[in-house]
């Protein structure tokens, strides 16, 4: 069977950079450390006055064409994952392509568009997109571009105002990838959740608290589904599991339940069962509650165990890399998350090719998904040619003041002039409203 999967992948992060601890923490009253060490982010990244999804998609896919040699002809299918569209009719596909038409020969007419919505999991549902239309030889020897890209605010005040990001992911899905191939095994968990939703607002409504436990649950769930289709997964199997990372913190409690799933019933669980005892069993116990409550003592017991830490550090820590830096990205974060860990792992000459990695997708609303990627051999040349560490470095680094401005400036409700903070430099600028209310973009070379 042919292999299909990413070829390249491209990061775009918004040129402006909110810090946390040194500018946020101070005018919120808060301890720096609730943010890099609670929730484990030490910054944000924010659009500049000239950016919005559609500058940095179609820079991230500009970059990835031009490093691959692309032209229009290439493509045959471009797909955007956003929940920071602007419109509900015309898809944010169509002004990436036609971004892209100003700087190369050729167009996108053939290429079939589209917009997928599904929160943060809709960047993983159009890589499936892209793969089954690959797969079903629809593509007539085209690859597909996927585009994740959001701007992601919360109303100033929430508890979600810490977390956010803007930023941008271009992949190129192909036959014989270079980066990853995809597995048909797949797992979903999947329900009617009122965690986090935009019901026709910007600003999203959220349940912080909440949100945190439906990710876990759908995220159990889609391990369970996961383990139905490719048999018991064990913590050996992953050389690294990349999640959706709204912020590290939520990782860190994805991963030890994940790890007490995996270890269950293993050696590893009998060796540690002398020194915390086996995992509780719910056959065990008389009501859910006080189930409950054993497994939460349990997993605090587990998390410092030297066997888990170790774990931790090797498969869970490098995948949080990037988003540590540059806060929630939702359609992107698992993508950055995978880019962070294949990015250590050359920068540490780790040699992957054949190591398999777990991909742990979330959505709000709310949907996971698990799924298996094998790392392909030419996955260092491409991960290497990232410059996502020189873009982090160069964001503009916004006092409190400016940070509200910018908050205003990219606030749908509101029209306020602000000026650029960063020179654009080959690059793809939102310049203003045209006749329809559309939005009009240009190429500064
Ligand atoms: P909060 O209530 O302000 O924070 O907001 P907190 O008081 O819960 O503190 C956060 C952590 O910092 C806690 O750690 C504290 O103990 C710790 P935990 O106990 O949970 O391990 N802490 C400290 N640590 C060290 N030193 C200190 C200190 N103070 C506190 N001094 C909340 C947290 C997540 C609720 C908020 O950020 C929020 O509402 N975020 C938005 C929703 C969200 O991100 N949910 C995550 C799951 S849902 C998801 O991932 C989907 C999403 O991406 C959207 C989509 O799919 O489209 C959001």
């Amino acid at each position: 069977m042919t292999a299909v999967g990413i070829d390249a992948i491209e990061i775009w992060t918004g040129k402006l950079k909110l810090d946390l601890a040194e500018t946020f923490a101070p005018e919120k009253g808060e301890d720096p450390e609730k943010y890099t060490k609670g929730l484990g982010l030490h910054a944000s990244s924010f659009p500049d006055a000239h950016e919005d999804i559609v500058t940095m998609g179609a820079n991230a896919a500009h970059r990835l064409m031009d490093r691959k040699g692309l032209r229009p002809d290439d493509i045959g299918r471009i797909d955007v994952a956003t929940e920071s569209s602007f419109d509900n009719s015309k898809p944010v596909s169509t002004y990436i392509a036609g971004c892209l038409e100003q700087v190369y020969d050729g167009d996108f007419h053939h290429a079939n568009k589209g917009e997928r919505k599904f929160a943060c999991i809709a960047g993983t549902q159009s890589l499936d997109d892209a793969y089954n239309w690959i797969k079903a030889g629809r593509n007539r020897g085209r690859a597909a571009l996927v585009v994740a890209t959001d701007t992601a605010l919360y109303a100033r005040g929430d508890p979600g105002e810490a977390t956010q990001g803007a930023g941008a992911v271009a992949m190129l899905i192909t036959e014989d990838p270079d980066l990853v191939e995809l597995s048909t095994e797949q797992g979903y968990g999947s329900a009617d959740e009122t965690d986090f939703l935009k019901p026709n607002q910007q600003f999203p409504s959220v349940d912080g608290k909440r949100s945190m436990q439906v990710y876990l649950a759908r995220m159990r769930e889609a391990l369970e589904d996961y383990e139905s289709v490719a048999g018991d997964s064990h913590p050996d199997d992953f050389a690294y599991v990349p999640f959706h990372t709204p912020f590290p913190g939520m990782v860190r409690k994805a991963a030890v339940l994940a790890y007490r799933h995996m270890i269950r019933d293993t050696p590893i669980e009998e060796a540690l069962a002398e020194d915390i005892g086996f995992q509780p069993r719910e056959d065990d116990f008389e009501d859910r509650e006080a189930y409950e409550e054993a497994i939460r003592d349990h997993m605090d017991e587990l998390k410092a165990t030297d066997a888990y830490r170790e774990w931790y550090d090797e498969v869970i820590e490098p995948t949080l890399d990037i988003s540590r830096e540059v806060g929630n990205w939702y359609t992107g974060s698992v993508h950055i998350a995978r880019a962070a860990a294949l990015k250590r792992a050359a920068e540490e000459g780790r040699d992957l090719a054949g190591e398999v990695l777990g991909v742990g997708s979330y959505g709000s609303g709310a949907q996971a998904e698990i799924h298996a990627e094998t790392v392909a051999d030419g996955w260092k040349d491409e991960i290497e040619q990232l410059n996502v560490d020189e873009q982090i470095a160069n964001r503009y680094d916004l006092s409190f003041a400016e940070y509200e401005n910018v908050h205003d400036r990219h606030n749908h409700d509101k029209t306020i002039e602000m000026e650029d903070f960063t020179v654009p430099n080959g690059e793809f600028v939102f310049t203003g409203r045209g006749r329809m209310n559309e939005r009009i973009y240009d190429y500064v070379a």
